[in-house]
C-alpha cells in the first residue's frame, strides 16, 4: 500500500496546482469594463458553450443581442436564461443555420430589416472533427459552417457594418490553424481520403485567412475585424470526438478533462475583449491568442492564398454571380435560383480546382 502513497500524493498535488492555476495561466477576464447600451451585436451558435457566454456578458454590459441559433427550442432557453440572468430585456433568438445558404440569406436579410445597425458581429458558432457530413449545399461540413457560412454572413451584412462604423467583426479561430493547409484542390474533400483532423484544421486557417483578406478590403470603413483563439474551453465542441462517444470516457474522462481547462465563462472572454476594449478601437487584421495579440502560422500570413480563398469562397456561395444580377436576386428567393446556376455551372460537390 505504502508503495503507492508517494505516487498518489505526487499525482494528486500536480492535478490540484493545475486546477488552481489554470484560470491564470490560461488568461483572466476582460480588463476592460466598457459598457455597450444602445449598440447591437450579432453572435453565432450563442445557444451553448462561448457563444452563450459571450452572449450574457454582453448583454450584461448593456448590449441588444440577437443570438443566431439553427436550433431554435436551445435558442429561445438560452435567451431566456439570458434575459432572466441579466435583467437584459433585448436579447433576441434568430433562426441561423450555416450548414444553409438559404437560411443564412433569411437571417441576414431578416437583420438588415429589423436593426438599424449591427455594431459587433461575432462569427462563433463551430463544428470540430465531425464525420465526413455535407452541408445542405453540398459542402464538407466543417469547412461550410465554419468558413463558407461565416464568409457568406459577414458579407450580407458589410454595409450594415460599414453605416455601424466604427463597428467590429471577431472571427473565433483556433490555435489548430498551424497545422492546417488549404487545400484549393479539393477544398471540400471529394478527392482525397477524408481526414476530419485536417478538415477541422483547414477550417480554422480559412478563418485567420479571411479575417486578414477583409481587414485589407475594409480599409478606411472604420469596420475591424480580427480572429482570436480562445483558449482550450470546455465546452460541447468535442461532441463528435472520442471523448465524448463511449460511457467510459464521456462519464469519467470528460468531466476530468473539464477541470483542466477553462470554463465557458472566462473561454468568453476573449470574445468580449475584442468585441468592447477600448485598446481594440481601430485595430485590424490581427490574430488573437485569448487577449494576447500573436503572429499567427506563416500559411495563415499567405497574401496570396488569402486573395485566392477570398475568390474561391466568393463564387462557392454566389455572391460573384450576385454581383452581375440585379438587386432583386439578393433575396434568400432570388439567390437561391442564381446559387442553383452557380452550382450546376461549378459541378458536383463544388470542386474549386484551377480557380
Ligand atoms: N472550446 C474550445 O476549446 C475552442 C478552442 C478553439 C476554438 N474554438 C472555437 O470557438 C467557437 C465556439 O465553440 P465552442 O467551444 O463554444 O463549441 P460548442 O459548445 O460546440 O458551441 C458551438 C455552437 O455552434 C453552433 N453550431 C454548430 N453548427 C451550426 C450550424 N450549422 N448553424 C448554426 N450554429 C451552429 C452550435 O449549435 P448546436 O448546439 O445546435 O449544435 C453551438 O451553439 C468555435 O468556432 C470553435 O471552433 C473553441
Amino acid at each position: 500500500m505504502s508503495k503507492y502513497i508517494l505516487p498518489v500524493s505526487v499525482f494528486g498535488t500536480v492535478f490540484g496546482c493545475a486546477v488552481l492555476l489554470k484560470n491564470h495561466v490560461t488568461g483572466g477576464r476582460c480588463p476592460s469594463k466598457a459598457t455597450i447600451n444602445g449598440k447591437t451585436v450579432v453572435i453565432t451558435g450563442a445557444n451553448t458553450g462561448i457563444g452563450k457566454d459571450t452572449a450574457r456578458e454582453l448583454a450584461k454590459r448593456g448590449g441588444r443581442i440577437i443570438m443566431g441559433c439553427r436550433d431554435m427550442e436551445k435558442c429561445e432557453a438560452a435567451a431566456k436564461e439570458i434575459r432572466g440572468k441579466t435583467l437584459n430585456p433585448h436579447v433576441y433568438s434568430r433562426r441561423l443555420d450555416l450548414a444553409s445558404m438559404k437560411s443564412i440569406r433569411e437571417f441576414a436579410e431578416r437583420i438588415k430589416q429589423e436593426e438599424q445597425h449591427v455594431d459587433v458581429l461575432i462569427n462563433n458558432a463551430g463544428v470540430m472533427r465531425c464525420p465526413a457530413w455535407k452541408t445542405e449545399d453540398g459542402f464538407d461540413v466543417q469547412f461550410g459552417v465554419n468558413h463558407l457560412g461565416h464568409f457568406l454572413l459577414t458579407n450580407l451584412l458589410l454595409d450594415k457594418l460599414k453605416e455601424s462604423a466604427p463597428s467590429r467583426v471577431i472571427n473565433l479561430a483556433s490555435l489548430a490553424h498551424v497545422v492546417g493547409k488549404i487545400d484549393f484542390e479539393d477544398l471540400n474533400w471529394e478527392k482525397k481520403k477524408f481526414d476530419t483532423k485536417q478538415a477541422y484544421c483547414q477550417s480554422k486557417l480559412a478563418n485567420v485567412l479571411f479575417t486578414r483578406e477583409l481587414a485589407k478590403r475594409l480599409h478606411g470603413t472604420g469596420v475591424t475585424v480580427n480572429a482570436v483563439h480562445p483558449g482550450v474551453v470546455a465546452t460541447e465542441l468535442g461532441r463528435h470526438t472520442g471523448l465524448h462517444q463511449s460511457q467510459f470516457s464521456s462519464s469519467v474522462l470528460s468531466p476530468f478533462f473539464s477541470l483542466l481547462v477553462k470554463s465557458p465563462e472566462l473561454g468568453a472572454q476573449s470574445s468580449v475583449y475584442l468585441a468592447v476594449s477600448e485598446e481594440m478601437e481601430g485595430v485590424t487584421g490581427r490574430y488573437y491568442d485569448v487577449m494576447t495579440e500573436k503572429e499567427p502560422a506563416p500559411q495563415a500570413l499567405d497574401e496570396e492564398a488569402a486573395r485566392r480563398l477570398w475568390e474561391v469562397s466568393s463564387k462557392l456561395v454566389g455572391l460573384e454571380e450576385e454581383g452581375q444580377h440585379d438587386k432583386s436576386s439578393t433575396s434568400a428567393e432570388g439567390w437561391s435560383k442564381a446559387a442553383q446556376t452557380q452550382r450546376q455551372t461549378l459541378g458536383p460537390a463544388v470542386s474549386a480546382a484551377g480557380l
